[in-house]
């Protein structure tokens, strides 16, 4: 491909400039064709100076994870052993679901660079934008009924927020169900899909958002109000590939620990890093009610229960909270 042609001569010549003239008589193509070649670059992420005379120097390479990176350095048997890394995808929801069909088996993970139908939870968006945050799925297939998968969607919102913790060192912590705060914005979001029958999930797919190394401006006015990147908490930009490891390395612990004992230790893992357990909030349950209380406690199934004023509790499976 000639992008490629034409990043290797900057590879090959670096922080010089090569005039277009150059790289026309190099690559064998117009100056126009050239130019076009730089633009379309650029709108991947690579950023040129532009010098009349002098010509194009390359000026900065967008983030592109890397498998062998990735797998090298991955300290877990089943999570993330079979790994698929695509530069665009709509959703590595979609693609994750597609390759269970095709057979793939418990433990594969879907990766993006990019998404452009990026999915989140009751129906919306999730703002992907190229090489700045990690967009992946995995593919899980226990042995559970159908009824436990708010259990499991615990257990993925405190891997992610232990691995956060211990490899990037910010304060991070769970609002129910699974949203990751730090200091009340959100860093990362948690989708899990199911497939099953009444009784057994055949499968799901745990998908996982992090805003990693998106910047001030990567986000709109609006979403800049509520969200935050971790790179913009610890002020530099994190290593994707390796905590994209620390999260697999704790998620298989975690997920062994559930296989043996059961949701009771993950409770307790996500009590402890809860930051809406006892507070008053109010929560919409899917059918858009509100209901208004005391955040008290996790059940076995992984519900919430919530105490209203007048002493009244119910039990919430899914919706969103927000913190009074
Ligand atoms: C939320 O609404 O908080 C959940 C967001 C989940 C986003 C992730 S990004 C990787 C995976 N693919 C998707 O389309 N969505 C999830």
């Amino acid at each position: 491909m000639m992008n490629e042609r034409i990043l290797q001569l900057f590879a090959d010549h670096p922080d010089e400039y090569l005039s277009g003239e150059e790289l026309s008589r190099r690559l064998n193509c117009s100056r126009t064709a050239i130019w076009k070649h730089i633009e379309s670059l650029r709108k991947e992420g690579y950023r040129f100076d532009a010098a009349s005379r002098k010509g194009y120097k390359l000026l900065h390479r967008p983030e592109r994870l890397q498998m062998a990176k990735l797998l090298n350095g991955l300290e877990t048997t089943v999570m993330g052993q079979k790994l698929h890394i695509f530069d665009q995808l709509d959703s590595t929801q979609t693609m994750a679901h597609r390759l269970v069909a095709e057979g793939a088996p418990e433990g594969t993970l879907v990766i993006a660079e990019e998404q452009t139908a990026g999915r989140g939870r009751m129906g919306r968006k999730w703002h992907s934008p190229r090489g700045k945050g990690i967009y992946m799925s995995l593919v899980l297939k226990p042995r559970v009924p159908v009824f436990f998968t708010p259990q499991l969607t615990l257990l993925t919102a405190v891997a992610v927020c232990r691995a956060i913790r211990k490899f990037v060192g910010v304060d991070v912590g769970i609002k129910w169900p699974n949203d990751l705060l730090i200091a009340g914005k959100k860093v990362c979001g948690i989708l899990l899909e199911i497939s099953g029958d009444d009784e057994r999930l055949k499968y799901v797919i745990a998908g996982i958002g992090i805003s990693a190394n998106l910047e001030p401006e990567d986000y709109s006015e609006e979403l800049r109000k509520i969200a935050t990147s971790l790179a913009i908490e610890k002020g530099e930009p994190i290593e994707r590939e390796a905590l994209i490891q620390a999260i697999l390395k704790d998620f298989e612990e975690l997920y062994q620990l559930y296989n043996e004992q059961g949701f009771a230790p993950i409770r307790m893992l996500w009590e402890a890093l809860s930051v809406s357990l006892h507070k008053a909030i109010r929560v919409q349950s899917p059918a858009r009610e509100w209901i208004e209380g005391i955040a008290e406690s996790i059940d076995d199934t992984g519900a919430l229960t919530v105490r209203t004023a007048d002493g009244n509790r119910f039990r919430v499976f899914s919706g969103e909270v927000e913190l009074r």
